[in-house]
C-alpha cells in the first residue's frame, strides 16, 4: 500500500493537481475565445465608425470637381443658380407639367393624356422614358406632342436605376427645374379636372412648392432611422407631420427651394445608405400604436424628402393644398 502511494505523491508535487491543471486547461482554452471576441468587437466598432456618415446640409454649397461634382454641376447647382423668378420665366407658358413613364405606366398614361390635353391645352409636358418600348416612345412621339426624353443613366451611381427606389426622381426634378424654373411633376394616375391653378401657384411662389398629403401617416412611420441619422434628424419631430407627395407636387426654384430642399435631396439621392438604407424596406407595414412609430416601411425619396421640407418649415406644413386639381385612378384601392 505505502509502494503505491508513494508514485502518486510524487508525480503531484513535481506537475499539478488534477484540480490546477483542469483549471489551466480551462485558461488555455478561452485564450482563443477571447482573442476571437476582441477581435469581433473590434471590428462591430470600426463598423459603427462607419455607419454614422451624415450629410453636410449646411447652406450654400458649390460642387467640387470630379464626377459628383461634374453631375451636380450639370443639375444646377452652380454659384449662380438659375432661381425664379428670371425675366425669359415671363414669356413662358408656365409650368412645365413633367412625367416619368415605366411600361407599367403606358395604359394609364393615355388617359391622363386625354386629362391633360382638355385642361392644359398649352402647356408643355415633358415624358422622362424609364423603359418604354420603342414603338410605344414613337407613339406618343407622334401623337401626344410632347417632349421625349431618355434618362442619362451612365451619369448616375446603380443604384439610382433601381427604380423601385425611386432615387431618380430628386435629379429629374432638379434636371427640369434648372431649364424651366417651375415644374408641375405629376404621374400616369392623375386625371386633372381643373385648370385653375391660382391658388396652387400662390402657396408654390411663396414656399418654393405646393404638394398634397400622401397618406394619412406621419413621416417618423414611414422612415428608416438610418436615413434620419444621415440627415441629423430625430424621430420624435416628424412624428406629427403630415407626409406630403413628391410625385404630384408644383415646384418653383426658388432660393429656399433651391438650397434647402433640391440639393440636400439631390445629395442624398447620389448615396445609396442615406436613401436607401441596406435594411430599409417597402413592403410588409405594420402599422404601430401610437401611429407614428416605425411601421418597418421605408418610402425612400419620399421620406427623404418630408424629412427636408420638415426641417425647411419646422414640421409646419404651410405648403400643404386641399384641394386637389386632379383625380387620381386608384382612389378607392387607397383609401
Ligand atoms: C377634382 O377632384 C378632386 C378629387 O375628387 C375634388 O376634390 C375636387 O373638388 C375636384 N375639382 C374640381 C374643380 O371639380
Amino acid at each position: 500500500m505505502t509502494d503505491n502511494s508513494a508514485p502518486e505523491s510524487e508525480s503531484s508535487s513535481s506537475q499539478m493537481s488534477p484540480n490546477r491543471r483542469s483549471k489551466l486547461r480551462l485558461f488555455l482554452t478561452l485564450i482563443p475565445f477571447s482573442i476571437l471576441s476582441f477581435l469581433i468587437f473590434q471590428e462591430l466598432q470600426s463598423k459603427d465608425n462607419l455607419t454614422p456618415k451624415t450629410l453636410s446640409l449646411d447652406g450654400i454649397y458649390v460642387p467640387e470637381p470630379g464626377l459628383e461634382g461634374d453631375l451636380l454641376v450639370s443639375l444646377g447647382f452652380i454659384a449662380e443658380p438659375r432661381l425664379y423668378p428670371q425675366s425669359y420665366h415671363m414669356n413662358t407658358e408656365l409650368p412645365v407639367f413633367v412625367i416619368a413613364l415605366g411600361p407599367e405606366d403606358i395604359n394609364s398614361f393615355h388617359r391622363f393624356l386625354g386629362s391633360f390635353r382638355i385642361y392644359y391645352r398649352e402647356k408643355r409636358l415633358v415624358v422622362y422614358n424609364l423603359g418604354i418600348t420603342g414603338d410605344e416612345r414613337n407613339m406618343i412621339k407622334q401623337t401626344c406632342q410632347c417632349i421625349v426624353r431618355e434618362v442619362h443613366w451612365e451619369r448616375y451611381p446603380s443604384h439610382v436605376r433601381d427604380l423601385g427606389i425611386k432615387a431618380f426622381r430628386p435629379f429629374l426634378i432638379q434636371e427640369t427645374l434648372h431649364e424651366f424654373g417651375v415644374v408641375f411633376w405629376t404621374h400616369a394616375a392623375m386625371r386633372f379636372n381643373s385648370s385653375n391653378l391660382d391658388a396652387l401657384r400662390h402657396t408654390a411662389e411663396t414656399h418654393g412648392i405646393s404638394t398634397w398629403p400622401m397618406r394619412n401617416l406621419p413621416t417618423s412611420s414611414l422612415t428608416h432611422y438610418q436615413t434620419l441619422r444621415y440627415l441629423h434628424e430625430k424621430p420624435s419631430n416628424l412624428r406629427f407631420q403630415r407626409m406630403a407627395e413628391p410625385n404630384m407636387a408644383l415646384y418653383y426654384n426658388t432660393y429656399r427651394l433651391h438650397y434647402k430642399l433640391m440639393m440636400p435631396w439631390v445629395k442624398c439621392a447620389l448615396e445609396k445608405e442615406c436613401v436607401a438604407p441596406r435594411a430599409a424596406r417597402s413592403k410588409g407595414c405594420q402599422l404601430q400604436k401610437p401611429r407614428y412609430l416605425y411601421t418597418g416601411c421605408h418610402s425612400y425619396d419620399t421620406s427623404v424628402f418630408n424629412v427636408l421640407l420638415g426641417k425647411t418649415f419646422l414640421y409646419e406644413t404651410p405648403y400643404m393644398s386641399e384641394k386637389p386639381v386632379f383625380q387620381l385612378e386608384y382612389v378607392k384601392g387607397n383609401a
